[in-house]
């Protein structure tokens, strides 16, 4: 009955979608030169000519990963915020933790990724550097002296974001210091604009001779996973690019009804947004029960954050809306924060994420027959027990009227993936035009980076 109510607003938010589907308009996004600018992430799933993901481009992308198998040693991704989180999502469904310590042959010839520019840390960028060279140093005792190959993938859509340049920086110049002992190459992706227009990070490239590869215009940093930033990851691990992008299109060809029950993004954010509206419960709390999609939290949370944590006007008054978003995962979370889920204020709403089907899949075996407590769970599969965790965790909280939903996935691969992801990102645009804001800008991330620079101008030597 409350999407009943919801009924004509919901008629405007389908019609605001259908138009920034076909136009790229939304609410009179503009960019940051107060310019109009289009939202065009829904097309990134069709790769077509004439597209932001064309024939062309995804092919480039393909023989940029083949060209690093058994040649290249790493890969350093700089990036944050948007042109991290997605990328990190990629890394961990892919590759999972272990991956590093994989021999080349485990990694079917690609090379070891590390991620860094998503803080400016100076501890861990030392410690990468040292790394690395540490490697390289390892490879010519193996007999293999002066071929270790590093690439920097610098990811910056504005082209001069601090924390990323920074990092990159001390990496590069560390590094360099270091051949013939290793030899670097960089590839920077960034806003295509060319000549006066140009990013800091593309006029270098363009001075240095790197490689490049696009942040389009009209996708901003949290919708840009299915664009160059996060295929340029997929294609450095050998994730199956094609797979990924099939999955955002069956989604987004699913999300194109105006009918909310068969409409997921719809769906999601109409009860998101009665929930906050109508019942006060005004924090999500992301909680996949698969340790690999704790990024997925983390990406999600920039994503609704960024999207619909504004100001905003109704009626003539000043109103603030957004959900604050909590990353959460099961079951080591049930240790931590279930507590509070359960018995704290009734203030949230808890979005599980389930996996159906495990690629892997112990059966606990009974060791200890002597001992009951442990021989009764023998015989169970460790995803029977996880998703028994998860059953009684949203038990538990329907019985006490806390509101939760789980969002089931039938395998943990790059299709399922691409659904995943992209519904969420539409689900913000439908949330946008039901909360009436402008999902799409950051003004208060705009607001502290006009503060910061000419503090740190103030700094220099
Ligand atoms: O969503 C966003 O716009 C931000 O999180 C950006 O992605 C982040 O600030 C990094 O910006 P850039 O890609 O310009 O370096």
């Amino acid at each position: 009955s409350d999407v009943e109510e919801l009924a004509e607003k919901l008629a405007a938010a389908q019609k605001a979608v259908e138009t920034m589907r076909a136009t790229g308009e939304v609410r009179g996004h503009l960019s940051k030169d107060g310019t109009p600018e289009r939202v065009l992430f829904t097309q990134l799933p069709y790769v077509a000519e004439g597209n932001l993901n064309s024939p062309a481009s995804i092919a480039r992308l393909k023989e940029f990963g083949s060209s690093l198998k058994n040649t290249v040693d790493a890969v350093v991704t700089f990036g944050i915020g948007g042109s991290y989180l997605g990328n990190k999502v990629l890394f961990d469904v892919h590759c999972g933790e272990f991956w590093n310590a994989k021999s080349v042959k485990e990694r079917n010839g690609y090379p070891k990724l590390y991620f860094n520019g998503n803080n400016i840390d100076a501890r861990r960028t030392a410690d990468m550097v040292e790394h690395l060279i540490a490697e390289a140093r390892l490879k010519a005792v193996h007999g293999q002296p002066n071929s270790y190959k590093v690439v920097l993938v610098v990811i910056s859509k504005s082209g001069g974001t601090l924390d990323t340049m920074s990092t990159f920086m001390v990496m590069y110049d560390a590094l360099k210091q270091q051949e013939p002992l290793l030899n670097i190459e960089v590839v920077a992706v960034t806003d295509p604009a060319k000549g006066e227009k140009a990013t800091l990070l593309g006029k270098l490239a363009q001075e240095q001779g790197w490689p490049t590869f696009s942040v389009p215009d009209g996708v901003g940093g949290r919708f840009s996973i299915f664009s160059e930033v996060g295929l340029v990851t997929a294609a450095c691990i050998g994730m199956d690019i094609d797979a990924f992008l099939a999955g955002a299109q069956a989604m987004d060809q699913a999300c194109q009804t105006s009918d909310i029950y068969k409409n997921p993004a719809k769906l999601n954010a109409a009860l998101k947004f009665i929930a906050a509206e109508k019942y006060g419960r005004d924090i999500e709390v992301f909680m996949p029960y698969a340790d690999y999609l704790k990024s997925v939290a983390e990406w999600y949370v920039q994503l609704l954050a960024e999207s619909l944590g504004k100001r905003t006007s109704r009626e003539g008054a000043e109103v603030f809306y957004g959900r604050t978003p909590i990353v959460a995962v099961g079951t080591t979370d049930m240790h931590a924060q279930t507590q509070q889920h359960q018995d704290g204020k009734k203030d949230k709403v808890v979005q599980f994420v389930k996996v159906v089907k495990w690629e892997q899949d112990a059966v606990i075996p009974d060791v200890f027959p002597a001992v009951s407590k442990l021989s009764e769970i023998s015989s169970i599969y460790l995803s029977q027990a996880l998703d028994v965790a998860r059953e009684a965790n949203a038990e538990a909280l329907i019985n006490d009227e806390r509101f939760n939903a789980t969002l089931i996935l039938p395998s943990l691969n790059a299709y399922h993936l691409g659904e995943l992801l992209y519904m969420l990102a539409l689900s913000v645009a439908y949330e946008g035009e039901l909360a009436n804001v402008d999902a799409f800008d950051q003004p208060g991330v705009e607001a502290y980076k006009r503060l910061m620079g000419p503090r740190l101008k103030a700094l220099k030597k």
